[in-house]
C-alpha cells in the first residue's frame, strides 16, 4: 500500500523540488541582483502551478516552499521562545573620542596578536535572529528582551530577502542574525497609502518594520517590502570547523554565498585613521543609501579573539557602536501659515528660507501648535534650527540664539480663522486651537467630503480631491447627503481651474457616469462603515465597527447616553462625550435623516447564528483557548447577546477565560455578577 502511494507521488514530488528551485532562484536573482530572468506572467505561471500541486498534495508542501512568501498564516499571538544564544546589544557612543578608546583598549588588551577590525552599518530597523538547520529555515524571532523574543516565523517567510533554503556550502546548525529595515522609496508610498486610506502614518522606517512584523495577518506583511540586512552568524560550539568562518568579514561573505542579503559596504580596517574614514564617509553619504542608518558598527574580525577578549555586563568587550548625530541646520523663518484640518484643528506651519539638510531640501516644517510656538519662544526675525534624526520628517527643534535681533517680539498667532474668519476656540486643557464653523469654513467641508468617499468609508473612488474642491465651490455638494442628489447633466461640463491656474479639472460623459455609478454602489456599504464615514471626531474604523455591532442601529446608537457609550468596549468617555454631543446637533440628526432618505444602511446586517443569548450583556476577560478575545466577542454578538467592557449592574455574565484581571474578579463578586467559563459559555451556546 505505501509502496504504491509513494510511486504515484514520486512525480509530484519530483516537480515540486524541481518549481521550488526554479522559483527560489528567480526570486533570488529579481530581489537581489535586480534581474528579471523570466518574464512576471511564467513566473505566475510556475507559483501557480506549484500551489496547485501542494493544494492537491498537502503532504509534499514544505513550510519553506516559496508559496509561503505570499503568506496567508494569521498567527492569533505570536509565541514567545527563548533564544538559544542571547542576543546582545552593543556599548555605542555619540563620541569619536569614545572610539579611540575602543580602539586603543582593544589593541592594549590583544597585546601582540595580529587583528584587524571590520567597520560596517549600522542598520536602523528591527534585530531578528533566524535559525537554520540543515540549510532550513526554521524558525524566526525577534530580540525582545535579549533573553526571550518573538516567534514570528510565518512573517520572516514572506521577507523575499531572507532565504527559505540555503544555497552552496552551509553549517549544519546555526543562526543568522541581521536587521528587518523598511527601505524609504517603499516606506514612503506605504505611508501614502496609509494617509490615502485615512489611518494613521507610521513615524518612521523602523516602527513600520517593527510594526509589519507583528502583523497578524502575514499577507499584510507580504505586501510591505520589507529587506533583511544580515550582520552576524552565531555558530554553536560545536559546529564543524570551516576555514572561511574564521572571521566576521569571511562569515559574511560565505554568508552572501548561502544567498542571504550582505550589503557590500563593509570594510576591513587596521587602524583609527581607517575607522575614523569610514565614519565620517557615511556620516555624509548615509542619506544615498535607501535605506535607512543610525550609526557604524566595529568589530574585532578574527572570531578566536573574541572569547578571549570577552563580554561585559550586557555587550561584547570585542565591538562598539558608533551613532551619528541629528543633522541640524539653521535657517531663517519667513513665515508662519496656519493649516485648517478636516475637524478644524489649526496647524501652524514654518515657511523657511530652503536649506538642505541630510540629502532633502527643507523649506517647510510643522511648529504643531500655539503650545510649542510659546515653548520654543520663536520671535519675530528668528533662525531656526532643524534637525533630521532617524526620522525622515525635520524637526524645528530650537532657537539660533547667535541671529536673534535684539527687541524682537514674539510672533503672533492668529485669533481668527484663516480660511473663513471665524474666531478661534481653544478648550480648556488642549494645546491647540480650533475653528468651530463646522459648517462654513471651506477646508472643514472639503476635508469632511474627502472622509466621506475614503476608501474605508464610502469608497467612491472616482471623487478625487479636485473634484470634490471643485464639487463644493459650484455649490453642488455642500455636506456629505449632497451626493445623493446629484444629477447627471449637473456634472457633465463642469470645470474649474486651480488657485495658480495650472491644473484644470473637467468632467465628460463618462467621467459623469462613472461617479454616479459610485455613489450608487455606495449604498451597499455596510452600516458601520456608514458611521464611520459621518467622521465623528475620535471615531476611528475600529470603533465604528464596535459601536455598530453594540447598537445594530442608528437609532438606538443616536438614542444612547453618554454612560451607555462610554460601556462600549474601546470607547473612551471622551469619545463618548463628542458622540452625544454630535447627536444632540439637531443639523447633524437632519443629516442622518437625510442619508437614511437616500437608501444608505443605517442597520447592521448581523450574521446570526441563534438567538440564544438575546438580551444577555457579557463582560469578557482574559485569554481563551478556544477563541481570541476578539472572537468570542464576535461570537457573542452573533448569537444575539451584547459585550460590554465594564462590569456593572447591567451585567448578566463576566465570562473569564485564564488570567483573568484581579479588578474585574472583585467588582464582580461584588455586584454578584456571574462568572462563567469557556466551557460554561460553549454549554449556553449550544442549547
Ligand atoms: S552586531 C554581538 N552589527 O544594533 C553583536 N548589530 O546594540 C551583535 N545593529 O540590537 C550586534 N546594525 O540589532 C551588529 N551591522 C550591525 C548592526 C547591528 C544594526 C543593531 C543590532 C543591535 C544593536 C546594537
Amino acid at each position: 500500500m505505501d509502496l504504491f502511494s509513494s510511486i504515484d507521488t514520486e512525480p509530484a514530488r519530483e516537480r515540486i523540488e524541481e518549481l521550488t528551485r526554479l522559483i527560489d532562484k528567480y526570486n533570488y536573482e529579481y530581489y537581489m541582483n535586480d534581474r528579471s530572468l523570466v518574464s512576471d506572467f511564467e513566473f505566475d505561471a510556475l507559483l501557480r502551478e506549484l500551489m496547485d500541486l501542494e493544494r492537491q498534495y498537502p503532504e509534499l508542501a514544505s513550510p519553506n516552499s516559496p508559496t509561503k512568501r505570499v503568506g496567508g498564516e494569521v498567527n492569533k499571538t505570536f509565541r514567545q521562545v527563548e533564544h538559544r544564544f542571547p542576543m546582545l546589544s552593543l556599548g555605542n557612543t555619540y563620541s569619536i573620542e569614545e572610539i579611540e578608546e575602543f580602539e586603543s583598549r582593544t589593541r592594549k588588551l590583544l597585546g601582540d596578536t595580529a587583528f584587524s577590525y571590520t567597520c560596517e552599518l549600522k542598520y536602523d530597523g528591527v534585530a531578528i535572529g533566524l535559525t537554520y538547520r540543515n540549510g532550513e529555515l526554521v524558525q524566526a524571532v525577534t530580540r525582545g528582551n535579549g533573553a526571550v523574543g518573538d516567534d514570528i516565523t510565518s512573517n520572516a517567510r514572506t521577507i523575499r530577502t531572507i532565504p527559505l533554503r540555503l544555497t552552496g556550502k552551509y553549517p549544519k546548525d546555526f543562526e543568522a542574525r541581521g536587521e528587518v529595515v523598511f527601505p524609504f522609496k517603499e516606506f514612503e508610498a506605504f505611508n501614502r497609502q496609509r494617509e490615502a486610506d485615512g489611518d494613521e502614518p507610521f513615524a518612521n522606517p523602523r516602527n513600520a518594520a517593527s510594526g509589519s512584523l507583528k502583523l497578524q495577518d502575514s499577507a499584510e506583511c507580504a505586501r510591505r517590502k520589507l529587506q533583511f540586512c544580515m550582520y552576524f552568524m552565531m555558530l554553536p560550539a560545536d559546529a564543524e570547523p570551516d576555514e572561511r568562518l574564521t572571521t566576521h568579514s569571511g562569515r559574511l561573505e560565505a554568508a552572501k554565498t548561502m544567498g542571504f542579503n550582505v550589503q557590500p559596504y563593509i570594510k576591513e580596517c587596521l587602524n583609527i585613521n581607517e575607522i575614523k574614514q569610514f565614519i565620517d564617509y557615511w556620516d555624509r553619504e548615509r542619506w544615498n543609501l535607501p535605506f535607512a542608518i543610525d550609526g557604524i558598527v566595529i568589530k574585532v574580525n578574527q572570531v578566536a579573539l573574541w572569547d578571549r577578549m570577552g563580554l561585559t555586563a550586557k555587550s561584547p568587550r570585542w565591538a562598539i557602536a558608533y551613532k551619528f548625530k541629528a543633522q541640524q541646520v539653521s535657517t531663517p523663518l519667513e513665515s508662519i501659515s496656519f493649516q485648517v484640518g478636516r475637524t478644524g484643528i489649526i496647524t501652524p506651519v514654518a515657511n523657511m528660507k530652503p536649506v538642505w539638510l541630510g540629502g532633502t531640501t527643507v523649506r517647510r516644517a510643522t511648529l504643531v501648535n500655539a503650545d510649542y510656538i510659546e515653548k520654543l519662544d520663536i520671535r519675530d526675525g528668528d533662525w531656526l534650527l532643524v534637525e533630521k534624526g532617524g526620522e525622515i520628517i525635520p524637526k524645528i527643534v530650537g532657537i539660533d540664539m547667535d541671529k536673534r535681533k535684539p527687541g524682537a517680539e514674539p510672533v503672533k498667532y492668529i485669533t481668527n480663522c484663516p480660511e473663513c474668519g471665524a474666531r478661534l476656540v481653544r478648550a480648556e486643557g488642549e494645546a491647540g486651537h480650533y475653528c468651530p464653523n463646522q459648517d462654513g469654513c471651506p477646508p472643514q467641508i472639503v476635508g469632511r467630503l474627502e472622509h466621506f468617499v475614503g476608501r474605508k468609508a464610502m469608497n467612491i473612488d472616482s471623487l478625487g480631491s479636485e473634484r470634490l474642491e471643485m464639487l463644493y465651490r459650484k455649490g453642488l455638494v455642500r455636506d456629505i447627503a449632497d451626493f445623493y442628489s446629484l444629477r447627471r447633466e449637473q456634472l457633465i461640463g463642469l470645470e474649474s481651474t486651480d488657485d495658480d491656474g495650472l491644473r484644470r479639472t473637467s468632467i465628460q460623459e463618462k467621467g459623469a457616469d462613472n461617479i454616479l455609478a459610485a455613489i450608487e454602489k455606495s449604498k451597499e456599504v455596510p452600516f458601520e462603515r456608514v458611521l464611520f464615514a459621518l467622521g465623528i471626531r475620535y471615531v476611528g474604523e475600529v470603533g465604528a465597527k464596535k459601536l455598530a455591532r453594540y447598537f445594530k442601529n442608528i437609532d438606538a446608537l443616536m438614542a444612547a447616553s453618554e454612560e451607555e457609550l462610554a460601556s462600549v468596549d474601546d470607547v473612551g468617555e471622551k469619545t463618548a462625550q463628542f458622540i452625544y454631543d454630535y447627536f444632540r446637533d439637531e443639523r447633524h440628526r437632519q443629516l442622518v435623516e437625510r442619508l437614511r432618505a437616500a437608501g444608505l444602511k443605517m442597520t447592521i446586517v448581523e450574521i446570526r447564528l441563534s438567538d440564544a443569548l438575546v438580551g444577555k450583556t457579557f463582560v469578557v476577560s482574559g485569554v481563551f483557548s478556544r477563541f481570541s478575545r476578539d472572537e468570542i466577542k464576535a461570537d457573542i454578538e452573533q448569537h444575539g447577546g451584547k459585550v460590554s467592557s465594564s462590569i456593572s449592574g447591567k451585567t448578566d455574565y463576566v465570562l473569564a477565560g485564564e488570567k483573568m484581571g484581579p479588578e474585574k474578579l472583585k467588582k464582580a463578586e461584588k455586584l454578584g455578577v456571574p462568572i462563567i467559563s469557556e466551557d460554561d459559555y460553549l454549554k449556553m451556546i449550544a442549547k
